[in-house]
């Protein structure tokens, strides 16, 4: 099968190729997905370009043929042992991730994932919808409905608010009856405003931090202000739920400000908490009949032929996509 292999850590363009390799076989418990769609997140990127430098030496040496990739939907073409809840032939979608960073990844034409993190994809949802809505749809969907549960009439700031999880973020936090403020740049205001922000700030013209008005929840995609400053806009018991490894400053000053953010709640000086982003069956079932019923929508900034992977994955890194970007298989 063709799929995108990664042999030493590095730039996505020189570190990435498409190469024939062999189809993986499906074990217990598990299916052989034909991928049609995958999309490319932040967890990507660090897996390619290996920075932290940390993430190497967790990882060790990298073995040979390393397909990237964790999102995926597709079509069921094998069955493992065991698998009786999913039949050849379905249309499924789900996330293969795992913080060991060397998975059978999502960028090739064939993946072998476990049954049990797979979801049905209803009838209505393209794949590149179902592929842009797993890490990023979920993310936002257990922020915005675990971490904190929105009620009518709350503030919720979004900081990232035209990115992968941003877009998610704002249709949910609307949805669920919050008064969204979205943060981008100037050319998204727009986009971000039909997404269902009721106020939209610009924020090379504007710095939320600075401003008088006070929010009940921040969800900050970027971290790209010292969460002490941050929290200062909070609401009286708001929360602040720091979701950024570094878009904006490089990776060691996101981690810096995802530790200070952990200081500030262990401080008590603000109400943090972190989100997880659990790709379990019934979120993934939660976001495809929002997306069926269209509750929500996948923004797409780019939908990318598998040979093109590695200048998707560099795209991604660039931390301007507009919404998610979508790896198509043929
Ligand atoms: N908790 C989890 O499990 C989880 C899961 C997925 C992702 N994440 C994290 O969530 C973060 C966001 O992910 P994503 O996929 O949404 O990333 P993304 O698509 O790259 O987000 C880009 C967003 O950041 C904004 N931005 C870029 N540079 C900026 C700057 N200098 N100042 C202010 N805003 C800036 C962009 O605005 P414009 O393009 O409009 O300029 C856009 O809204 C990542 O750091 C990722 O690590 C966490």
């Amino acid at each position: 099968m063709r799929a995108i292999v990664q042999e030493r850590y590095g730039p996505p363009v020189e570190v990435l190729r498409l190469k024939e390799i062999d189809r993986p076989t499906p074990g217990p418990e598990e299916v052989l997905v034909r991928v049609r769609a995958s999309s490319v997140n932040t967890p990507d990127w660090i897996a390619v370009t290996g920075v932290p430098y940390a993430l190497r030496l967790q990882v060790g040496r990298l073995p040979s043929n390393v397909v990237r990739g964790s999102d995926v939907a597709g079509t069921v073409e094998a069955l493992g042992a065991g698998v009786t809840d999913l039949a050849v032939g379905d249309a499924v979608f789900g996330s293969l991730w795992t913080s060991r960073f060397v998975t059978a990844g999502t960028f090739a034409e064939f993946v072998v994932a476990p049954a049990a993190q797979l979801a049905p994809i209803p009838s209505g949802v393209a794949f590149e919808e179902a592929a842009a809505s797993v890490m990023s749809g979920v993310t936002a969907l257990c922020a915005m409905r675990d971490t904190v549960k929105i009620r009518n009439g709350i503030k919720v700031l979004v900081n990232g608010a035209s990115g992968g999880v941003g877009t998610f973020a704002v249709q949910l936090a609307a949805h669920f009856g919050a008064e969204v403020t979205g943060v981008c740049g100037p050319g998204n205001v727009e986009m971000v405003r039909g997404l269902g922000a009721r106020h939209v700030i610009d924020y090379t013209s504007s710095d939320f931090t600075q401003g008088s008005e006070r929010y009940d929840v921040i969800l900050d995609n970027v971290l790209n202000h010292p969460p002490r400053r941050t929290a200062r806009a909070l609401a009286p018991g708001g929360v602040l739920i720091p979701n950024s490894v570094g878009n904006s400053g490089g990776l060691l000053a996101g981690l810096g400000r995802m530790a200070g953010a952990k200081l500030l709640g262990m401080t008590r000086r603000a109400d943090v908490r972190f989100s997880p982003s659990e790709a379990a069956r019934e979120n993934l079932t939660a976001i495809g009949e929002l997306l069926a019923s269209g509750e929500i929508k996948a923004v797409i900034d780019r939908a990318y032929p598998l040979e093109e992977t590695p200048e998707a994955v560099a795209h991604m890194f660039g931390h301007h996509a507009r919404g998610n970007i979508v790896i198509t298989v043929d």
